[in-house]
């Protein structure tokens, strides 16, 4: 198959999003669209979904120009879509999702659920998945999710399929699963264009790029030819720093210690202290348990031990007390728990402060209003109205937003966990920044995070975890990409390793 976008405008309201923008692409190649958050990719890509109808321009498939008005239009022609948010409905199980909308019935009418058990089976196993069809969604978590989308697609037997974001909430080995499911596709002359903000996973996936700027289409070709570095630079309009950004600082007193955590299922006896203007890293693979125990921490979730918030012992039982003592919480997947849906900006915004904007039963507007701005101007926030809905904002100002609701209420502590999921590659500089300028300020900061690059270049010091327990703790030069993967995987703690 061939695809060829021509000239594809797209407004909202005063916001001109796609400018005459070209993008085409043939059956076996993988190319990338990459791009600034809020620069269109998404609204491109839902104009070929049929989620969005275009201004102006038109699409054309194998020649012959192709009207899509609805998603199943789309769908229909061959062109499977994932989206950025995930759209399977928890309520139901896995082979249901997988059949929304085409579901198998028998011949007497009744829905045909032994046969799209087995249909979903069919292709778990081909991807080598050890998921149960008839689990409920609501159960699975979130990369699991994402997991059954890109099954549905491929199930779909699509000719093009759109993954925006797809590894956003992934581990490495699952992302390796993903990528030998593209490749794949790609042998059976299915054509895929790869949303993503990870560059080096561009450069191994992909065949060829394009790049969206200010609704302009600024650059494309095959990967083969660039550097990361150079993607970087298509995207943002100038160089972007790669460097190392630990600092030393002088680091206060002792704000938060755990000792001998443990829920009883995802982590145990794990022990930790962070002091005021210190960044610890908590790294590992999925299912080590980080997620978990700083929830925990937060009071969102079960535990036993023992815990100290500026020396003092302290049981957290909730997040607002959490919150009360001084514990800011940035949590992972925000399309699941950071933002919520039908607020607007800066009522995500401000949702954490919403006590202290509050006299005597009536919320000072304009202090909330005032406020929020100065983080829109801080986090550079790219966003029209602030009282649009939160969900008009793409993906990485969203993520945004979410950080904004915690800066602003000036927690002693700020945990983390996978601050930079979903956002650009400046965007992510701008995250280390202020990350670091909060340490500066002596604030603690726990950053949780798979990305071993994002917790060498920010943290002061690294616990790595493995099902469960700390594995090590690395810092200084240990700090590197192959001791902290030897450690993720069950590796011992050699010599030369600072243990606690
Ligand atoms: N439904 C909508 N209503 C109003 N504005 C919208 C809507 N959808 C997108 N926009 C605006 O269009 C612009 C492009 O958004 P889009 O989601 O396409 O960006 P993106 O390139 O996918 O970014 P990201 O990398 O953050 O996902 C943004 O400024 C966004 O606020
Ligand atoms: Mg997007």
């Amino acid at each position: 198959m061939t695809l060829e976008m021509r000239g594809i405008c797209k407004s909202f309201g005063a916001n001109d999003v796609l400018k005459q923008v070209d993008f085409s692409l043939k059956g076996g190649e993988i190319c990338a669209l990459l791009g600034e958050n809020g620069a269109g990719k998404s609204t491109l890509m839902n104009i070929l979904g049929g989620v969005l109808p275009a201004d102006r321009g038109e699409i054309l498939i194998d020649g012959t120009p192709v009207h899509f008005h609805t998603p199943a239009d789309s769908l229909h022609a061959g062109v499977a879509f994932i989206h950025q948010e995930l759209s399977l409905i928890n309520d139901l199980a896995i082979y249901e999702n997988m059949f929304i909308g085409r579901e198998l019935k028998t011949k007497s009418g009744f829905l045909d659920a032994k046969t799209m058990i087995q249909k979903t089976q069919e292709v778990f196993d081909r991807l080598d998945l050890t998921l149960d069809p008839r689990a409920m969604v609501r159960d699975l978590d979130a990369s699991y999710k994402q997991i059954v989308e890109i099954s549905r697609a491929m199930m779909m037997q699509a000719s093009l399929i759109i993954m925006d974001e797809p590894t956003t909430s992934l581990t490495d080995p699952e992302i390796e699963r993903v990528f030998d499911m593209m490749r794949m596709l790609k042998k059976q002359n299915v054509a895929i264009i790869f949303i993503s903000h990870k560059l080096k996973e561009v450069m191994e996936i992909c065949d060829r790029y394009t790049v969206l700027r200010d609704g302009n289409m600024v650059a494309s070709g095959p990967v083969s030819e660039v550097t990361t570095e150079d993607l970087a630079r298509f995207m943002v309009g100038h160089d972007v720093r790669t460097e190392n950004l630990r600092q030393s600082r002088e680091l206060g007193k002792e704000i938060l210690r755990g000792e001998h955590m443990e829920d009883g299922a995802h982590f145990h006896d794990i022990s930790f202290s962070v002091r005021a203007g210190e960044v610890l890293g908590v790294t590992g693979l999925l299912g080590d348990g980080r997620s978990e125990l700083f929830q925990a921490v937060f009071g969102a979730g079960p535990y036993q031990g023992n815990l100290w918030v500026e020396g003092k012992e302290v049981k957290v039982s909730s997040p607002s007390q959490a919150i009360k003592l001084g514990i800011g919480y940035v949590p992972r997947n925000r399309k699941e728990n950071g933002i919520i849906k039908d607020l607007d900006i800066v009522e995500n915004g401000s949702m954490v402060t919403l006590p202290k904007l509050t006299k005597g039963g009536f919320l000072d507007l304009a202090r909330r209003d005032t406020e929020f701005e100065q983080q829109v101007q801080s986090l550079h926030i790219k966003m029209e109205n602030k009282i649009d809905l939160i969900t008009s904002l793409s993906g990485g100002n969203q993520q945004k937003v979410v950080l904004a609701k915690w800066l602003s209420a000036h927690p002693k502590v700020l945990i983390l966990d996978n601050p930079t999921q979903g956002v650009d590659v400046g965007a992510k500089e701008e995250i280390y920044d202020i990350i670091l300028r909060l340490a500066c300020e002596g604030v603690a900061v726990v950053v949780l995070s798979s990305e071993a690059q994002e917790i060498i270049r920010v943290c002061d010091r690294a616990l790595v975890m493995y099902h469960g327990a700390v594995q090590g703790e690395v810092s200084g030069a240990d700090m590197n990409e192959q001791t902290i993967m030897h450690l993720a995987t069950g590796g011992g703690v050699t010599a030369n390793q600072t243990e606690e």
